[in-house]
């Protein structure tokens, strides 16, 4: 049976590379969901605490991520309605996996470590809990035996790392049984949205300008407006598709492309995505550069309305407040299922003396 497990940060309302890059995905699997795949979905406050937020603010923007889960339209199930369960929680409802970190750490090289992408471009920061970050990503897909993770581009080189753990655990402590599952990855096609003030970089919770970034909670104006400023070059006049010398321009029909994509989807229809990208690419080009910003705002406030709607119900209203709390209750509660278990055995494989 396959185990999906993903996580976000809390840091804000997510955009919409977080969008594209996987609540957008995750939603399409629990679509194709079969009997018996587990689905879950973390709001990884642990590691949000690397930006050492305001206590507030964390608790504030993780309950903010967790409606914004609900919102896509990712939906809690239980085995009783479709033989498929998905749960959606708080990292730090399952503590257990910090117990899996230590260990972890406990074979994982600093020089390894301080290869990461994220370590060296935040290394001003030279705090310990963000060096050590990848290990707790590692734990929080390896506790759970997650077979599939579905995640944007950026995330690729964490999962190499999970999985290169997960063997070298297995080797050291149990190589005739494997105990720890390295996970597949599994990038999302829209694995890079870009940047709408820089093009060169992705699009991102850190960057300070707030036009670099759609959120999902932007209304269409918003929209409109954060795309008409988006840089494109104009060096050569006119619209064309040419990802390394004009990144920004691809950048929007790339989104345009998605956007027609999940609208595709949603109704059902069949497609082929080479050909919807060619064809996108062919409706763009004739177009000013104006008109195609227009026709991009609006495709992407379309996709974003059933969000904003759900968005408002879930924050706003009591009943949205239930519910979020149920969600995590009962996700919390299925993510649980078989981590005590694992744990076990890795306390065991490492010679620990049981508890009891
Ligand atoms: P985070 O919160 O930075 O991002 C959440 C997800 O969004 C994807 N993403 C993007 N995809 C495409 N284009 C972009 N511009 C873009 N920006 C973000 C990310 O790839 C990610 O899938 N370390 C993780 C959270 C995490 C996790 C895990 C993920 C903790 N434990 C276990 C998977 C498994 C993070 O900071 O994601």
């Amino acid at each position: 049976p396959r185990v999906v497990f993903s996580g976000i940060q809390p840091t804000g309302i997510p955009h919409l590379g977080n969008y594209l890059g996987a609540l957008a995905p995750w939603r399409q699997i629990q679509r194709d969901a079969v009997p018996d795949d587990v689905l879950l979905f973390s709001i990884v406050d642990m590691h949000a605490l690397t930006t050492r937020p305001e206590p507030e603010k964390l608790r504030k923007r993780s309950w903010r991520g967790l409606a914004s889960l609900l919102a896509v339209g990712i939906t809690p199930e239980t085995r009783m309605e479709r033989g498929v369960q998905v749960g959606v929680f708080f990292q730090n409802q399952l503590p257990r996996r910090m117990e899996l970190m230590w260990i972890l750490s406990c074979l994982t090289s600093m020089g390894n470590l301080s290869r990461m992408t994220q370590w060296k471009s935040a290394r001003a920061a030279q705090k310990l809990g963000l060096f050590s970050y990848p290990v707790l990503q590692a734990a929080d897909i390896l506790i759970h035996g997650a077979t599939h993770v579905p995640v944007g581009e950026d995330q690729a080189q964490h999962l190499e790392f999970a999985r290169d753990l997960a063997d070298t655990f297995n080797h050291l402590y149990s190589p005739t049984k494997p105990i720890l599952l390295p996970p597949q990855t599994l990038i999302s096609p829209a694995k890079r949205v870009r940047s709408l003030t820089d093009p060169a970089r992705k699009m991102s919770k850190s960057d300070p300008s707030d036009w670099s970034r759609i959120l999902l909670t932007d209304s269409p104006e918003v929209i409109q407006e954060k795309i008409r400023y988006a840089t494109t070059d104009s060096i050569q006049g006119g619209t064309s598709y040419d990802p390394v010398h004009r990144p920004g321009i691809a950048n929007l029909i790339d989104i345009l492309t998605w956007m027609y994509e999940l609208k595709l989807r949603r109704e059902g229809r069949n497609y082929d995505f080479a050909e919807l990208k060619a064809d996108t690419i062919k409706f763009a080009v004739p177009m000013r550069l104006k008109l195609l910003k227009g026709v991009v705002a609006q495709a992407v406030s379309d996709e974003l309305m059933p969000f904003r709607v759900k968005y408002e119900w879930l924050t706003k209203s009591p009943d949205g407040r239930r519910e979020l709390q149920e969600a995590r209750w009962a996700g919390g509660k299925m993510a649980t299922l078989g981590t005590a278990l694992k744990l076990s055995e890795v306390r065991e494989a490492v010679g620990l003396v049981r508890s009891r």
